[in-house]
C-alpha cells in the first residue's frame, strides 16, 4: 500500500522531497511521520538517532533518511549537508527549519557564548540552510516551499524567554523578505508560531507554571503537535501556492 502511494504521488508529480531539522524527537518527529505516512521523502537532520527515529526508519526504510549533525557549526552546511547528505541530484521541495533549543534565563544573566551557541542554532543555521536548499531549488527548477517554526514568545513575551524570543523574531523578519526576495522563482518562504506544547523543550516547566500558560490560551489548553505537523504539510504543498511570507500562528488561540 505505502508502495502504490509513493508511485502514484511520483506518477502526478506531488512526491516531495523534505529536509527538515530536528528530526530526532518532539515536533519535528511527528512533522516527519505525517509526511511520511503521507508518501513523502524525508531527509533528516538532528545531532542523535533516537529509539523513535529509528522505528520510524525501519518502518519507511527507502524514504526516510538521517544525518547525524550539530547544527550549531553553520559553517559546516554546505559540505555536510548539502554536499555529502542532499546534494544538487536530489531536488529538494520542502525544507522546514524546525530544530532550536532554549536558552531560557533573565537578561541580567546574559553570557555572550551561550547567546552565540543559541544563535547559531536557532538563527544561523536556518539562515544557511535556506542559502544552500534555495541553490538546490533553482538548479533543480522547483518551486519550493520553505517552512520555519518560531514560538508564540516572539509575539506575547514570558519572563526568562527574552533571548530566545529574539531569535525566533529574526527568523521571522528573514522569512518575510526570502518570501520577497524569491517569490518571483515560485519559491514561498512562511512561518508558523506555535503555543506551548509537551516536548523535551518544556520539561522543566512544572503543572502551575503549565497551566498558567494554559490560561492565556482561548481553547484553555496545549497546542496540538498534529495540529502543527498539519499545518506544515498544507504550507508545504500545492494546495498553500499562493501563500507567503505569512507567520501562521498554531497556539490554541493565546490571547
Ligand atoms: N515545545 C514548545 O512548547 C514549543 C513552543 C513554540 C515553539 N516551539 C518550537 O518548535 C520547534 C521544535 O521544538 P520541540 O519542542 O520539538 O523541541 P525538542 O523536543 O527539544 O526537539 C528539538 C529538536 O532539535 C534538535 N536539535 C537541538 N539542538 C540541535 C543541534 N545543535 N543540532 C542539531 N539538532 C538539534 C534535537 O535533536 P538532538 O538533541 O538529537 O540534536 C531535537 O530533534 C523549535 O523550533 C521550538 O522553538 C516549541
Amino acid at each position: 500500500m505505502k508502495a502504490i502511494t509513493y508511485d502514484l504521488k511520483k506518477k502526478y508529480n506531488l512526491h516531495m522531497n523534505v529536509l527538515i531539522t530536528g528530526v530526532s524527537r518532539g515536533v519535528g518527529l511527528e512533522i516527519s511521520r505525517l509526511f511520511l505516512e503521507n508518501g513523502h521523502t524525508v531527509y533528516g537532520i538532528s545531532r542523535t538517532e533516537s529509539e523513535e527515529l529509528k522505528i520510524l526508519e525501519k518502518q519507511y526504510p527507502n524514504n526516510l533518511f538521517f544525518k547525524a549533525f550539530d547544527l550549531s557549526n553553520p559553517e559546516d552546511i554546505k559540505q555536510s549537508v548539502f554536499k555529502d547528505f542532499v546534494s544538487n541530484h536530489i531536488p529538494i521541495h520542502v525544507l522546514i527549519n524546525n530544530a532550536a533549543v532554549a536558552y531560557d534565563d533573565i537578561v541580567t544573566n546574559l553570557h555572550i557564548d551561550d547567546l552565540r551557541k543559541m544563535f547559531d542554532v536557532n538563527l544561523y543555521s536556518p539562515m544557511f540552510l535556506t542559502k544552500y536548499v534555495i541553490r538546490n531549488m533553482i538548479y533543480n527548477r522547483v518551486s519550493g516551499s520553505i517552512i520555519h517554526i518560531s514560538s508564540i514568545s516572539a509575539h506575547t513575551g514570558y519572563k526568562g524567554l527574552s533571548m530566545y524570543a529574539s531569535s525566533k523574531g529574526a527568523l521571522q523578519s528573514f522569512s518575510k523578505n526570502i518570501s520577497r526576495e524569491w517569490g518571483e522563482r515560485g519559491i514561498r518562504s512562511n512561518i508558523i508560531v506555535p503555543g506551548y506544547m509537551e516536548t523535551a523543550m518544556n520539561a522543566k516547566l512544572t503543572q502551575e507554571h503549565k497551566n498558567r500558560i494554559f490560561k492565556r490560551t482561548a481553547l484553555k489548553k496545549e497546542t496540538d503537535m498534529k495540529s502543527v505537523a498539519e499545518t506544515v504539510l498544507f504550507l508545504a504543498g500545492e494546495k498553500s501556492n499562493s501563500i507567503t511570507g505569512q507567520e501562521i500562528f498554531v497556539d490554541s488561540g493565546t490571547l
